[in-house]
């Protein structure tokens, strides 16, 4: 990749519970470009969230990062302090959560809390701030700018709130938005128009976007690249159409298979065996129909070639590390 505003490298995130600690992301690494649009899929579970919040040091209380690096630009964010984490956050890194209602403060007007955070991070003036905040309500194709601004978070429906959170995380023109499922909470044809907005303003704009999702079609229609995460670890990253059209991890492939259409034939939808993720080794032998004796050891995701590749023996018999190709 030529621009990587972010590279995420060999990340371990660990959660602390009753003194025993649980690894929640495994060696993950990813990169997201200048104006790029990165996916990223898996199950429930799998990762996703704490991944993205990880990147801004967003991680929740008993949950850490144990080892590896977030470089923003080049700048190491495990271990920054929270000063500058939160600066950045405001600058640089904005993000977008899955449920509008508990990203919003109930308790405050929409309009002051767009005020507020384009105040902190980009236009000191009352004044000057709230011709911003109307311009963004304006930008996020509300029609009412001025209502919504005096509005309550509880007078407006999911669309609208997503749509105000939208305002927000462009205003202060971030270099990247992380998407948390931006979408999920809404009913399907408002989930459809709030995406499309979100990613026109990020192409026009230039903003990268990380977007998370369990929806392989919004994957497919929204980014150039993807990541497939699978119990703490990322099992597949490519070019989305090429991940899509040849999937080299089983679980990629499970996961397309699982994908209700009228083109998947139904016995497909039993691929992904049920069951839970392996304890040691690959994660997915346990419901891998290819699995043999070499699962019981992690296969790594080769760093070379840097587009696409698998983390699975299957898909990488040369370029192991410790073994000639
Ligand atoms: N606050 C927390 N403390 C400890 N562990 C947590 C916490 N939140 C989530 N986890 C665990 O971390 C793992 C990854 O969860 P995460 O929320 O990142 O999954 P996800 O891929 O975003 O799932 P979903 O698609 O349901 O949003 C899960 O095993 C989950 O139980
Ligand atoms: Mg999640």
């Amino acid at each position: 990749m030529e621009n990587p505003i972010l590279i995420v490298e060999k990340l371990n995130v660990v959660a602390r519970r009753k003194g025993a600690a649980h690894k929640i992301l495994d060696s993950v690494s990813l990169q997201v470009g200048e104006g790029e649009i990165a996916g990223l899929v898996g199950e429930s579970g799998s990762g996703k969230s704490m991944l993205g919040s990880a990147i801004a040091g967003l991680l929740p209380r008993g949950c850490e990062a144990e080892s590896g690096q977030v470089l923003w630009r080049g700048q190491n964010l495990i271990g920054a302090s929270e000063d500058a984490l939160s600066s950045l956050r405001g600058s640089q890194i904005a993000y977008v959560f899955q449920e509008p209602m508990t990203a919003l403060n109930p308790t405050l007007r929409v309009g002051r809390q767009l005020v507020d955070v384009i105040k902190r991070h980009a236009q000191p003036d009352a004044a000057a701030a709230k011709a911003l905040a109307l311009g963004l309500l304006a930008n996020v194709r509300i029609e009412t700018p001025q209502e919504v601004f005096e509005a309550w978070p509880h007078q407006l429906s999911g669309g609208m709130r997503q749509r105000v959170l939208i305002a927000m995380a462009f205003s202060c023109k971030p270099a990247l938005i992380v998407a948390d499922e931006p979408t999920t909470a809404l009913d399907v044809t408002v989930q459809a128009q709030v995406l499309s907005l979100l990613l026109t303003l990020a192409r026009e704009r230039g903003t990268a976007v990380l977007l998370i999702s369990h929806d392989i079609g919004v994957i497919r229609r929204a980014s150039e690249t993807m990541y497939v995460m699978y119990a703490g670890r990322i099992v597949e990253r490519g070019r989305t159409a090429a991940v899509l059209d040849a999937p080299r991890h089983p679980y990629t492939r499970a996961l397309l298979d699982g994908l209700p259409g009228r083109l998947q034939p139904k016995a497909r939808l039993n691929a992904l065996r049920p069951g839970g993720p392996a304890s040691s080794g690959c994660a997915f032998r346990s419901r891998c129909a290819s699995a043999f004796d070499r699962c019981g050891e992690v296969p790594p995701l080769p760093t070379q070639p840097p587009a696409g590749a698998a983390a699975c023996w299957l898909s990488q018999p040369i370029n192991v590390e410790g073994e000639s190709a």
